[in-house]
């Protein structure tokens, strides 16, 4: 397999770290970025990762800061080479209904689980072209494909992740590069175990599955989607969510 080289962003998070053990184990060479002021998780993450060795190295990054997505391109260019694959896993939550939602929490969201996607795609999309490959992954949510009370920041992000992936899809299919989304369920992570327990308990009896998915069957979809072999997929939205919605 060819070393490329992948950027995960929210790569030290629930469903980043994972991504990032499956594309290493796919012989990538993995830059999880993430959040430098989640230090103590940057410790345990690379306690997680350390059989990996030097195939998966953590970068500081806040994808909502334009020149830092800028910074971190050219660094990862200057010393590892071309970047082949990007996963947007970045994300957050501000869960409150609309009545209390303050303008905060509606621009975080946007900003981070949305804008970071442009601004990681516009760093790096000229150079996949350039190359003649590449692959992105965008993860949106189920909740951007049927909304969740408390979450419309949230539904709102990730429905408009899928759109800017069909957009960005048609863009740049001749030159090689893909573009997709995936649309994790409620997965076992600190975010999904945020829900109050009550309104989890009830959400996990409603998935047809009967449980919450685990991180690493988001990440075995990630490394689908990112394979040299996965080129006739792009523009699609690929869900994984245990049957939580079913649609054609
Ligand atoms: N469904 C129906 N009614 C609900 C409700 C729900 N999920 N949540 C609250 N209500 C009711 C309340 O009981 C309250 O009723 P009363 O006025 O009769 O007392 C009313 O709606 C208003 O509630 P609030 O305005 O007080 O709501 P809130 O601001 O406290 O927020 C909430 C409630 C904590 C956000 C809660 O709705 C919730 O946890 N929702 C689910 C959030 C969720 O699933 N988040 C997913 C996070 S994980 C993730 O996002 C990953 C992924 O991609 C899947």
């Amino acid at each position: 397999m060819n070393e490329r080289i992948a950027i995960v962003t929210g790569g030290i998070g629930g469903l980043g770290t994972e991504i990032c053990k499956s594309l290493a184990r796919g012989g990538r060479k993995v830059i999880a970025a993430d959040l430098a002021a989640r230090s103590e998780r940057i410790d345990e993450f690379r306690r997680e990762v350390a059989e990996f060795g030097a195939a998966i190295a953590f970068e500081p990054l806040d994808v909502a800061d334009r020149d830092a997505c800028a910074d971190l391109a050219q660094r990862v260019a200057a010393q590892h080479g071309a970047v082949s694959i990007l996963v947007n896993s970045a994300g957050i939550t501000r869960d409150t209904s609309l009545r209390k939602m303050d303008g905060a929490q509606w621009d975080d969201v946007i900003r981070i689980n949305l804008g970071g996607i442009f601004n990681m795609c516009r760093v790096l999309v000229d150079g996949m072209t350039a190359q003649g490959f590449g692959r992105i992954v965008n993860i949106s949510s189920v909740n951007g494909q049927t909304g969740q009370f408390g979450q419309t920041n949230y539904s709102a992000a990730k429905a408009g992740v899928h759109g800017f992936t069909m957009a960005l899809a048609r863009e740049v299919a001749r030159k090689g590069v893909t573009a997709n989304s995936i649309s994790p369920g409620y997965c076992d992570t600190p975010m999904v175990r945020a829900v109050p327990d009550e309104i989890r308990q009830q959400i996990v009896a409603s998935i047809p599955v009967g449980r919450l998915g685990e991180p690493r069957e988001i990440a075995r979809t990630v490394a689908f989607l990112a394979d040299d072999d996965a080129g006739y997929i792009t523009g699609a939205n690929i869900p994984v969510n245990g049957g939580y919605f079913v649609s054609f």
